[in-house]
């Protein structure tokens, strides 16, 4: 066999905010599920990552959070990392592009392409923001995209069309931060001649035929539209400074240092493994298959940009595969972070095991076109196909050779496993063969299937041979006696599906591999090997546990009204209250008051307990389900109360009045008067 290896890489998510499910089947998923793979077929992979540091998706975050740009990618950095953690995401190294080593590879490869021809400084106009006193590049501004015409498009990139922006191409721009009129100014920057590679990028896109189709259209669709030569460099103060005399406050694009990052983790990864040469190989020479696993909205760095550059600097191997996923949405509606209509991976993992979230998100992947994310379907395709077919062929197999074969495989012939012996062993029956053909069948097929990107065929036909595992020993009827074969080719069954699972399902793999008491582990056992017959008659298996939990209804309802706060939202708008007379209303006594003290409930984790001063009307103690406040933040803020509700116990603490807040998506907004004045006035 030629040498030969993999060097695969999901992109690098900003280290800006928390990880939902969108993000997980857009890259992280499938690319694991693709590494494991190889691993087991006893490829040489290295599954490389780490967080994207830079840029104003960090500094825009950092202005809203009131805190530095390197507090916010420490924070993030580690949230997201202890996500992949819990989706048994299998990197081989996580880095973030904030390190040293990046600085460095960066900084050379921008001297590099300046050194090759490739870059030239050149004096443009672009959007500065006179209140801000700054410059306004990507997600500093907003404005209508030039080519769909969407209103509030980011200067970055259109998220309706997809297009790629540069800030001075919106029209209608205004400043993202103070919402005022940005004028030009003019500021010098680095460009990086795209343009001049167009045709050797054009060349090289029609030879990679392996392309799935929505990159490659994509990628020539561009080319042919014509490439623009590209600013390369930002005014804003986080990035990697432009090693240049003359180049003093600017940084590189994000953009152009993100990718490299692909690099300086494999280097990092090496350092640690004490062999700091070793990411050479992988990045060099023509053995090794890079694949690129991306969302759809990647696509233009990494079928262009990327390799463009990679192309100028010269030293490096161009990207062999391009795995790029479409959107996932949420329950019929786009997912929005910043409407809260998401779902977190760190809350539904902390609801669900792991394997039920990666069976469910691989069945529905958005390979070819975009999926929907339903809580309802979660649950139905969790408990009818994950528990009903391949968690009911292991439990029952198992449990009927720990109940009626004393925990010992009966006898059987390891030689079936081979076609030929197969054939030719009369006391086998058609049924029998057939499984055996299966489990053979069924190991080229996932594997095939996986080798094709297509995830979504390949966990299908591994369900499908657990099917077939159960319509046989449904037909077999072992219960009745004489099941010495039947038995024999079911635990065998079991054991292969373990080691195909293994991609795709690590947690549980592991867990029949346990009960099968085979020894070592399921990842270390080769692919191929899931073809065979490898139990021998007399063999002990271990204890027998239910592989996977039922998912219930309440915890689904439960689920979404604890987690999706526009289902809250929806709610109010419908909800149309009925009309009141004034005389009614004029029950009510609203007063000013000023909240003195605020503290935790003692038994509810969304009340606080206020002491709220009405003026004449004396010292009020309120309940209020406005834990989104910090309880120390609240004291001094002036706030509007119903004075004269009945007392009531909420959760044991004595009520008396109300709070009156706005809801926004769920979370209460405290309603307060236009300018500070006394305690207890009454409101009109
Ligand atoms: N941070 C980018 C995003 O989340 C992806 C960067 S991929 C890399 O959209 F190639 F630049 F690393
Ligand atoms: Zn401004």
């Amino acid at each position: 066999m030629p040498e030969r290896r993999y060097l695969v890489t999901a992109a690098l998510p900003y280290a800006n905010g928390p990880l939902h499910v969108g993000h997980a089947i857009g890259a992280y998923i499938p690319a694991d599920v693709y590494t494991r793979y190889l691993r087991l077929k006893g490829e040489d992979v290295l599954y490389i990552c780490g967080t994207d540091e830079h840029g104003t998706p960090i500094t825009v975050t950092a202005d809203a959070e009131g805190v530095s740009p390197k507090d916010v990618v420490d924070k993030y950095h580690r949230i997201q990392e202890d996500a992949f953690k819990k989706l048994n995401i299998s990197f081989d190294n996580f880095s973030g592009t904030a390190r040293p080593a990046h600085y460095k590879l960066s900084q050379e490869f921008f001297t590099r392409v300046l050194e090759k021809g490739f870059v030239y400084e050149k004096t443009v106009e672009r959007p500065y923001c006179p209140s801000c006193k700054k410059f306004l590049p990507d997600r500093y501004v907003k404005g209508i995209c030039p080519a769909c015409e969407s209103p509030d498009q980011r200067g970055d990139q259109c998220e309706a069309c997809g297009r790629q922006l540069e800030p001075h191409e919106l029209k209608n721009a205004y400043c993202s931060i103070c919402k005022g009129k940005p004028e030009m100014r003019q500021t010098k920057h680095w460009f990086f001649k795209l343009s001049s590679l167009s045709g050797r990028l054009n060349e090289w896109v029609i030879k990679n035929t392996q392309w799935p189709s929505n990159a490659r259209n994509f990628a020539l669709g561009w080319i042919k539209e014509g490439l623009e030569d590209r600013a390369i460099t930002r005014d804003i103060n986080w990035g990697i400074p432009v090693p240049l005399k003359g180049a003093e406050g600017k940084v590189l694009y994000v953009w152009f240092d993100a990718p490299i990052g692909y690099i300086s983790s494999t280097m990092e990864w090496a350092v640690n493994k004490g062999k700091p040469d070793a990411w050479k190989k992988y990045w060099t020479g023509e053995e090794t298959k890079i694949v690129h696993f991306i969302g759809k909205d990647n696509i233009p760095f990494h079928t262009i940009i990327w390799p463009a550059v990679l192309m100028a600097e010269g030293s490096y191997s161009l990207p062999w595969q391009i795995a790029s996923n479409e959107f996932l949405n949420l329950e019929g509606r786009k997912m929005s972070t910043s409407r809260g209509w998401v779902v977190w991976l760190h809350d539904i993992l902390n609801e669900f095991d792991s394997d039920a979230l990666r069976y469910y998100l691989i069945s529905i992947a958005p390979e070819t076109s975009d999926a929907d994310f339903n809580l309802n379907e979660f649950k139905d395709k969790v408990n009818n196909e994950l528990i009903a077919t391949l968690g009911n062929f292991i439990n029952r197999t198992l449990t009927f050779i720990q109940n009626k074969k004393g925990g010992v495989v009966p006898n059987g012939n390891p030689e079936w496993g081979d076609p030929k012996k197969l054939e030719k062993d009369d006391s086998l029956s058609p049924d029998d063969k057939a499984i055996v053909h299966t489990l053979y069948g069924s190991m080229l097929s996932v594997g095939s299937e996986i080798e094709k990107l297509k995830l979504k065929h390949a966990l299908e036909a591994l369900l499908h041979s657990a099917q077939q595992g159960n319509i046989y020993f449904q037909k077999k009827e072992p219960w009745k006696g004489d099941n010495d074969t039947t038995i024999f080719l079911c635990a065998n069954l079991c054991r292969s599906l373990a080691i195909m699972m293994h991609p795709f399902l690590p947690d549980s793999a592991e867990k029949v591999w346990k009960m099968l008491n085979l020894e070592g582990s399921v990842k270390d056992q080769h692919w191929e090997s899931a073809g065979m017959l490898a139990i021998k008659p007399g063999h002990k298996i271990g204890a027998v546990e239910p592989l996977y939990r039922q998912i219930e209804d309440v915890q689904i309802d439960n689920f979404k009204s604890k987690y999706l706060r526009i289902a809250q939202e929806k709610k109010t708008e419908v909800e149309k209250m009925a009309e009141i007379d004034y005389e009614e209303f004029k029950k009510m006594d609203l007063r000013t008051g000023i909240i003195r003290e605020a503290k935790p409930h003692p038994n509810a984790d969304k009340l606080l307990v206020l002491q709220v001063d009405l003026g004449p009307l004396g010292m009020r103690q309120l309940v209020g389900g406005i834990r989104n406040y910090p309880a120390e933040s609240l004291a001094g803020k002036q706030v509007i109360v119903i004075a004269n509700l009945k007392p009531a116990k909420i959760r044991g603490v004595e009520s008396q009045g109300m709070l009156l807040a706005a809801d926004e998506s769920g979370s209460p907004v405290l309603l307060t008067t236009d300018k500070k004045i006394e305690a207890g006035a009454k409101i009109l």
